[in-house]
Formats: structure tokens, C-alpha cells, sequence
């Protein structure tokens, strides 16, 4: 398989290379351009195409599922940035803060509109006969995408305490499935079968599930420069993280009211990091993502691959858990 540095130069090629530059209006066309040309990490385009070469097919082929779940992913994020209020995004504005919400709205929509039109397009290379199974599992993730999102925002304003399995398929929904549907899309290019393609998206899921609940304790604990989003962002927001739930489970009255006050930026920021280092609930957190990774390899080597294939994609698993951006 090639490595993950030669993947990622394919991707970064082919986003490069997809026709932005001189599309009108420049008002819808400059925000797709921002939000796409650096400083992702690439996550599931490079999972896409490792699913693919993991069984033996050339990762080009899976290019184009691998772009359009990249172009969605970004689409959500522009929509998500507004939902969440936030101010940046890979160390820069986010596109609402750069331009305007609509901008970012409608922007967003046109992303997700193109990132079908990528997949369409790419049926000469994959096999037009793959089309139907790829539109399958990619409308599907992208519909959960949308109904995980509802559900983070429908906890964020609840008064009630949500529980922490509410939590586990809030972010299964929001984040998990594209990991796990790019994982699978790759796999389907590849000519896998549909034991190895569950699997597969079995293992994303759980990689998805230990990606999520680290990006909630890089967004509290992580260092602004490198994670480049503004550190705090769902604690000034009043976020149901992993943190969040694992603290109020364990807190005492007078703790509980202190989390649940609201204050201004920095002072609750400092406020609440204090009680959750108190209880202890960033090792919970480090605990809870070692174990859900420990799900992911487990699933991963029931995926029957060639070992020097596996040992690719598991290398790159690795590489996610000591992510810090
Ligand atoms: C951010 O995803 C949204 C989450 C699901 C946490 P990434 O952390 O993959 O973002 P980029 O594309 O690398 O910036
Ligand atoms: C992101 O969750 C999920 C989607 C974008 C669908 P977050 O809201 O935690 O992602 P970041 O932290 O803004 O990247
Ligand atoms: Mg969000
Ligand atoms: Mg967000
Ligand atoms: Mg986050």
C-alpha cells in the first residue's frame, strides 16, 4: 500500500485541481476556495483511499469518493462554525466571521451539491456499476451527519442533563459515520466484500467515536495554536461534551452550579477546567478514547486484509491518537 505521505499528496492534488479558481459569483465560489485549500487534516479522504487499496485496488480509483467526502465534511463545517458561533477554524476566520452567516450557508450548500456531482463524476475511474452502492452509503452518513447534528444542538439547549450513551450516539451520528462511510466507500472501489465492508466501517465508527471525544478534550485542554480553534469554544457555548456530562455525573451540588454559571469568556473557561481537573475527568476522557480505539483495532483485524495493507491504515489509527490539531 502506499504510504500515507503519497496519499496525501494525491488528495491534496486533486482538491487543488478542482475548478474553483476562476467559477462566478466570486462570492459563492472565494468562501469553497478558503475553506478547502489548506490545513485540514484529510482524515477521511486518506481513510477512503486506504479502504480502497486495502484490498488490493488501485487507491486512485476511490479519488473522487475520497474528494466529495472531503468537500462534504468541509460543507459541514461551515454550517457547523455558525451553529457553534465559532470565531476560527485552522487558526483562521471561520468563513461566517471572514464574510457573513449567508455566505457561509449558502456557500456550504453549494459544497454539498458539488460534492455529489465529484462522486457522479468519477465513474468512469471506479466503475459506473459502483455508483449506486457509493450514493447509498455516502447519502446515508450524510443524513446522520445532519440528525447528529440536531441532536448536539438540541443538548446544548437542554436544561435536562444528557447521558453520557445519548452523548456516545450523538457523536456516532455527527462525527463517526463519515469516517466510517469514507472507510467503506473506499472499500466498495477496492472490491471488498460485505463482511470486510462492515469491518471496515465498523472500525471507523469506533476510531470516530475515540476521534470525537478527543477533539472535546483538545478543545478544553488543547493548545490554541496548533488545535487552531478558539480553546474553550463549547464551554462559552454550554456544550454537552464528554467533559461536560462526565463532570456533572460526578460533581457535587455546589460544583454542578459552578459548571452551569454562566461568566464571561475566560473566567468560566478557568472556572470549569478547575473543577473538571478536580474530578479527574480528563483521564476519564483519555480512558474512555484508549478504549474505543481498542474497539477500532479489534474491528480492523477482522477485516481480512493483506497484514502489510493493515498495518498501513493501523500505523495511521496510531498516528490520529496522538493528534493534537
Ligand atoms: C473537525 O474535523 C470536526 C470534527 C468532527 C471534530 P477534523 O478534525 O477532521 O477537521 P480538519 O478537516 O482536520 O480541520
Ligand atoms: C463537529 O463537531 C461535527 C461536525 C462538523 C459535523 P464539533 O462542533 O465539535 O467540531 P469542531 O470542534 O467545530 O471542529
Ligand atoms: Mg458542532
Ligand atoms: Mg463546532
Ligand atoms: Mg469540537
Amino acid at each position: 500500500m502506499q504510504d500515507k505521505e503519497t496519499l496525501l499528496a494525491i488528495v491534496e492534488r486533486a482538491i487543488g485541481a478542482l475548478p474553483l479558481e476562476e467559477a462566478e459569483p466570486t462570492g459563492l465560489y472565494a468562501p469553497i476556495r478558503y475553506i478547502l485549500e489548506d490545513g485540514g487534516k484529510r482524515i477521511r479522504p486518506l481513510l477512503c483511499l486506504m479502504g480502497a487499496d486495502l484490498y488490493g485496488g488501485r487507491a486512485e480509483s476511490a479519488l473522487s469518493a475520497a474528494v466529495a467526502v472531503e468537500v462534504f465534511h468541509n460543507f459541514t463545517l461551515l454550517h457547523d462554525d455558525i451553529m457553534d458561533q465559532a470565531e476560527l477554524r485552522r487558526g483562521r476566520p471561520t468563513v461566517h466571521r471572514k464574510w457573513d452567516p449567508n455566505s457561509a450557508i449558502l456557500s456550504g450548500d453549494a459544497m454539498l451539491i458539488l460534492a455529489y456531482r465529484i462522486l457522479q463524476d468519477g465513474a468512469g475511474v471506479y466503475g459506473s456499476e459502483k455508483l449506486p452502492a457509493l450514493l447509498d452509503v455516502f447519502s446515508r452518513g450524510a443524513m446522520e451527519v445532519c440528525q447528529g447534528q440536531q441532536y448536539d444542538m438540541d443538548f446544548e439547549s437542554a436544561e435536562r442533563e444528557v447521558s453520557l450513551d445519548e452523548y456516545i450516539e450523538m457523536i456516532r451520528l455527527k462525527t463517526s459515520v463519515l469516517l466510517a462511510a469514507a472507510l467503506e466507500m473506499g472499500a466498495i472501489v477496492g472490491g471488498a466484500s460485505e463482511g470486510e465492508r462492515q469491518a471496515l466501517y465498523e472500525f471507523g465508527v469506533n476510531l470516530g467515536l475515540a476521534f470525537q471525544i478527543q477533539d472535546d478534550l483538545l478543545d478544553t485542554y488543547g493548545d490554541a495554536e496548533t488545535f487552531g480553534k478558539t480553546i474553550g469554544g463549547d464551554i462559552a457555548v454550554g456544550k454537552k461534551t464528554f467533559l461536560h456530562i462526565t463532570a456533572m455525573e460526578r460533581a457535587s451540588a455546589s460544583q454542578r452550579e459552578a459548571i452551569s454559571r454562566p461568566g464571561d469568556r475566560a473566567e468560566k473557561l478557568s472556572r470549569v477546567r478547575g473543577i473538571y481537573d478536580t474530578l479527574g475527568v480528563r483521564g476519564a476522557a483519555e480512558e474512555t478514547i484508549a478504549a474505543y480505539f481498542d474497539r477500532a483495532l479489534a474491528a480492523l483485524h477482522q477485516a481480512h486484509a493483506v497484514p502489510e495493507r493493515l498495518a498501513v491504515l493501523e500505523k495511521y489509527a496510531y498516528s490520529l491518537l496522538k493528534r493534537t490539531k
